[in-house]
C-alpha cells in the first residue's frame, strides 16, 4: 500500500473512517464469490476554479444502481446518497491532485452465493494521474480470450467478478508483449477492452461497437460520442469486425480510468501510420478541456467540490 494511502479518509457504512479501518469479513459473500458492484470515477483539480471536478459523478452512480439490480441486491443504495457521500469524501480528503473514485456496493454478512444481502458500501478515493499511454499512445493484441455475455456473466452490469475476464485477457497481453488487449464477444464480434471502450476512425467517421455487444455501458463512450458530434464527426454505433483495424485511418480506448488513449498497432499491425491522429488528438484536446474545467461546454456534467 503506497504510503500516503493510510492517510486518506474512507467512506464505509456511513461513516468517514481512517484507511485502515475499512474492513469488510473474508467470510462474506463479497470475499468469498466477489459478489459486488463497483464504479471508477475520476476527479481533476481545476487550477483555475481552485475546485476539485467530479466528472460525470450522477451518471456513474445511476450505473451503480443498475448494476445493483442486474445482481439483484435485496436492497439498492440510492444514487443520491453515493452522490452525497463522494462529494463530502472528496472535501474531507482536501485533494489538489487528480483523484479516482471507487464507489463499492457489495454483499455484507456471511451468506452463501445466492446471498442477496445485508449490502453495505464504501468508497475510496486515491491520487491518479493520466497514464502515459494517453500522450504517447499503445499497442493492442486481439485477445484469444472471448468476452463474457449477457447469458452468462452480463458486461451491462458492473460487477467485481466481471473482472476476472478482464484479467486473463489483460494479463495474456502483457504476456505477449502488448500495451492491452480488445476482446471479440461471443458472436465473433469486437466487443472492447480490458477496462475500456474502443474506437475506430473509418472515412471520417467514428465507429464503436453497439451497447448489445457484450460491452459496459460506458459513461466515457457516451461523452465521446457527444464531443465528436460537437466536432462534426460523423459516429455509428455498430458491430465491428476485427479486420475493420486494419481499414481504420485512427484508433482509441476510452474509459475512465485509460481516459483517451491512442491505439497505434493491433497485433503487431500500425492503423494508420501508427502513431495518434489528428481526430483522436483534437477529442482529447476537448476531452481533457472539458474535465479539468478548462471548458464550460456541459456544466451539468461537472460537480465542484
Ligand atoms: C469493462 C469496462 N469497459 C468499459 C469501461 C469504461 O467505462 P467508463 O467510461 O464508464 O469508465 C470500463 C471502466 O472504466 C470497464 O471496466
Amino acid at each position: 500500500m503506497p504510503d500516503h494511502d493510510q492517510d486518506l479518509i474512507v467512506y464505509f457504512n456511513r461513516e468517514f473512517v481512517p484507511w485502515n479501518e475499512a474492513r469488510v469479513h473474508v467470510f462474506s459473500p463479497f470475499a468469498k464469490y466477489g459478489a459486488a458492484v463497483f464504479e471508477g470515477v475520476r476527479a481533476y483539480w481545476s487550477e483555475q476554479r481552485g475546485r476539485m471536478l467530479v466528472f460525470r459523478l450522477r451518471e456513474h452512480m445511476e450505473r451503480l444502481e443498475v448494476s445493483q439490480r442486474i445482481m439483484r441486491f435485496d436492497e439498492i443504495a440510492p444514487a443520491d446518497d453515493l452522490c452525497a457521500a463522494t462529494i463530502e469524501l472528496v472535501r474531507r480528503n482536501s485533494f489538489r491532485t487528480p483523484v479516482h473514485i471507487r464507489p463499492t456496493v457489495y454483499v455484507d454478512g456471511d451468506g452463501g452465493s445466492s446471498a442477496r444481502g445485508p449490502i453495505g458500501t464504501f468508497i475510496t478515493a486515491v491520487p491518479r494521474g493520466t497514464p502515459e499511454r494517453v500522450h504517447e499512445g499503445c499497442t493492442a493484441q486481439i485477445s484469444s480470450w472471448e468476452r463474457i455475455s449477457d447469458r452468462s456473466m452480463p458486461a451491462r452490469a458492473k460487477a467485481n467478478a466481471n473482472y476476472n475476464n478482464a484479467r486473463f485477457a489483460g494479463i495474456q497481453a502483457g504476456i505477449d508483449g502488448y500495451d492491452a488487449a480488445i476482446m471479440l464477444n461471443s458472436r465473433g464480434k469486437v466487443s472492447e477492452g480490458q477496462g475500456m471502450c474502443v474506437f475506430l476512425i473509418r472515412d471520417g467517421v467514428a465507429v464503436t461497437p453497439s451497447v448489445t455487444s457484450d460491452i459496459l455501458e460506458s459513461i466515457t463512450r457516451d461523452t465521446v460520442l457527444t464531443l465528436l458530434g460537437g466536432m462534426g464527426v460523423d459516429t455509428a454505433e455498430r458491430d465491428v469486425d476485427r479486420s475493420e483495424f486494419f481499414a481504420a485511418s485512427e484508433a482509441f480506448f476510452c474509459g475512465t480510468g485509460w481516459e483517451i488513449t491512442p491505439i497505434n498497432a493491433v497485433d503487431g499491425t500500425a492503423i494508420g501510420p501508427g502513431r495518434p491522429g489528428p481526430i483522436t488528438r483534437r477529442l482529447q484536446q476537448v476531452y481533457f478541456d472539458l474535465v479539468m474545467g478548462v471548458t464550460d461546454d456541459c456544466p451539468e456534467w461537472i460537480a465542484e467540490v
